[in-house]
């Protein structure tokens, strides 16, 4: 995707965000398809004992919300390009900073913090812009966890049909996904399925990585 292109489709995604923003705090839905995913990652925060964090497309601030008053580390951020998420996401709590801004360029200066967190947003990105960011705002020794859609094998008809519409799939294998955390810089220290209480169709993936010392 070209810069142009990838602007016009994260132009699309925030528009899209913002106007779903009132239906997403839906209980089942966030039972079903947000919250397994957000329990892996406050397991993995509470692991670490990290304690400047940034979730990063935090949508409508559940998980944001929940590592604050869970874990109460030092700072929590909450950032997202949608302007509808984020205002919902300031109502829900006011000890969290929130932030609008995109994955690819977060506001903060090299080795700020440690530990950036995504859940169910990293499909949208450009994943190896959004990597090398994290890996920047990263101290040494700081960990990543990102999870995502994933596959459990590779779909090239789908990839080629959402490239020929401008949008490549961003759903990555786990396979993919590592070599993605590599090449960013990242030691992978930990990848499985996302456990899930009762069964859903939805297939999503943990990924943490370690900014080496
Ligand atoms: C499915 S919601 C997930 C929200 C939250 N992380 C959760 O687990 O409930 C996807 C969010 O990603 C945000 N988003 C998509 N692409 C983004 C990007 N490149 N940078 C920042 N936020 C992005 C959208 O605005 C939306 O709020």
């Amino acid at each position: 995707m070209t810069t142009i292109q990838r602007r016009a489709f994260n132009d699309a995604i925030t528009r899209f965000w913002s106007f779903a923003a009132p239906a997403y705090d839906t209980g089942c839905l966030q039972r079903l398809v947000y919250k397994p995913a957000q329990d892996e990652v406050v397991e993995q925060l509470r692991r670490h004992g990290c304690k400047q964090i940034a979730d990063v497309a935090c949508g409508t601030g559940i998980l944001a919300t929940r590592i604050q008053q869970e874990l109460r580390p030092d700072e929590v951020y909450g950032l997202d390009m949608s302007d509808g998420m984020l205002a919902q996401a300031r109502q829900r709590c006011d000890r969290v900073r929130w932030m609008s801004a995109p994955a690819e360029q977060l506001p903060f200066e090299d080795g700020f913090l440690d530990a950036v967190v995504t859940t169910s947003a990293f499909h949208f990105f450009d994943q190896p812009a959004a990597l090398a960011e994290f890996h920047r705002v990263l101290t040494p020794g700081g960990i990543v966890a990102v999870t995502t859609m994933s596959p459990r094998h590779s779909l090239p008809v789908l990839h080629a049909l959402s490239a020929g519409l401008g949008a490549p799939a961003h759903a990555p294998t786990a396979e993919a996904m590592r070599k993605l955390f590599v090449e960013a810089g990242f030691q992978v220290e930990d990848q499985h399925r996302v456990r899930r209480p009762v069964w859903t169709p939805v297939s999503d993936l943990i990924t943490v990585g370690v900014k080496p010392a």
